[in-house]
């Protein structure tokens, strides 16, 4: 297990001693990378003392490095963690600049990427920053958020280093092949609901379920204990996970609100009937001449219902759209009172593909694009920030 540790220039930089320490107690074999203003804030010795190798500290200085090269460590790695990220880092990641050795390691690198940012509040809502912080989890980047508090500058807001010991569970998560949802109970929901007019027929949407599948089968990788309320799809159930196979919004709903109580996240992915007939015929319904009017009734919000009742658990859901597709989707996440919602456009037959282009809004105002992504890399996404609002809000907490 070989870790790239990149350090960078703020305050905060001391912490990433304690990161090197966690870290190796834990059995990892740790290779730092200061940036030059890193070696400002703490000098290169104190990790090679405590570490007991020497540190990578620029790429042009070779007598520094000895026989390092970055394409060959780039090559080595389980994982790239920069921590502390400055906003100077998260803008030559995104666009792609190369101009010293942790900026040129994360290009070569096909490891999984962990970024821990701290900065001035001011820097970390600063739009430019925000954009680049988009791009890179569109990436599929790991983030380990900042955290409210007292920053160095004097003054309160989001910009501080997130907790050693977070930072420390996120990277031995991903490293063991994230079971970083161990011990939590994740209730997913998805398919299409079908709704009867008589033993014969019926309306439906055009659902496949594959996103709500993708979400179920990422969570029980990860370590949670999964329980899958279907509607009627035909994919197979994925291994490990608690099905639960309902017809119509009302069985999804009557499920969905007994399993709630005891679940930490929900991911709402099915399309549930908004209507439904208002009286199913008993018996099949005979034609007779002329048009017919169908009468229909609402059917419950679930999700919304869920959005009243939480007690502490994540809420996830999806809107999916035709038009204004962003300004409805934050409709729905705060009329929902959800902590995520997950936007897609449906106007151009999305249905039943293997991948899509999402957009994931966050309570925080902060939009995560993700385009023509498949499915199971947009699940573990949705995970990764259902499982950020989770620790944020633990944050929050007194
Ligand atoms: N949803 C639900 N129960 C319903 C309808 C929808 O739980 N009766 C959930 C879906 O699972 C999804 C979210 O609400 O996570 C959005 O569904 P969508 O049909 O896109 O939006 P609606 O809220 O129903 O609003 P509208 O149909 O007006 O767009």
């Amino acid at each position: 297990m070989k870790v790239a540790l990149g350090v960078t220039g703020c305050i905060a930089a001391y912490k990433s001693i304690e990161v090197m320490r966690g870290l190796q107690k834990a059995g990892a074999e740790v290779q730092v990378v200061l940036t030059r203003s890193a070696a400002e804030f703490v000098a290169p010795l104190t990790y090679e003392a405590l570490s007991g190798r020497s540190v990578i500290l620029d790429m042009f200085r070779p007598e520094l490095n000895r026989d390092i090269r970055h394409i060959s460590l780039a090559q080595s790695i389980d994982l790239l963690a920069v921590v502390p990220a400055t906003a100077n880092i998260l803008g030559k990641m995104a666009h792609g600049i190369a101009d010293d050795f942790l900026s040129t390691l994360y290009l070569s690198t096909p490891a999984p990427v962990l970024i821990a940012p701290a900065m001035n509040a001011e820097m970390w809502r600063h739009p430019a920053v925000r954009a680049n912080v988009e791009t890179l989890r569109g990436r599929g980047h790991h983030f380990v958020d900042p955290e409210p508090g007292m920053l160095a500058c004097g003054i309160e807001g989001d910009g501080r280093l997130a907790a050693v010991d977070g930072i420390l569970d996120r990277i031995l998560g991903v490293l063991g092949g994230e079971r970083d949802l161990e011990g939590l109970r994740v209730l997913v929901t998805a398919g299409p609901t079908v709704e009867d007019i008589d033993p014969v027929r019926f309306i439906s949407n055009r659902s496949s379920g594959k996103m709500g599948y993708a979400v179920a089968q990422a969570a029980h990788a990860r370590g949670a204990g999964v329980t899958l309320v279907s509607g009627p799809v035909s994919l197979p159930a994925p291994a490990g996970v608690e099905m639960v196979r309902v017809r119509s919004a009302a069985e999804m709903g009557e499920a969905v609100m007994r399993l709630f109580p005891g679940t930490d996240i929900v991911v709402k992915a099915a399309a549930v009937a908004d209507y439904r007939p208002a009286e199913p015929a008993a018996g099949k319904i005979k034609k007779g001449e002329g048009a017919k009017t169908l009468s229909l009734e609402r059917t419950d919000d679930i999700l919304a219902r869920l959005g009243r009742e939480k007690k502490g658990q994540v809420l996830v859901g999806f809107a999916a759209e035709t038009d204004n597709l962003l300004d409805n989707a934050r409709g729905k996440l705060t009329g929902k009172n959800l902590d995520l919602v997950v936007a897609n456009d449906v106007s151009r037959g999305v249905f039943g593909e293997d991948e899509a282009t999402v957009h994931i809004l966050r309570r925080t105002g902060e939009t995560v694009t993700l385009r023509q992504r498949p499915k199971g890399a947009i699940a573990r996404a949705i995970l990764d920030l259902a499982l950020e609002a989770r620790r944020t809000r633990g944050a929050e907490a007194p």
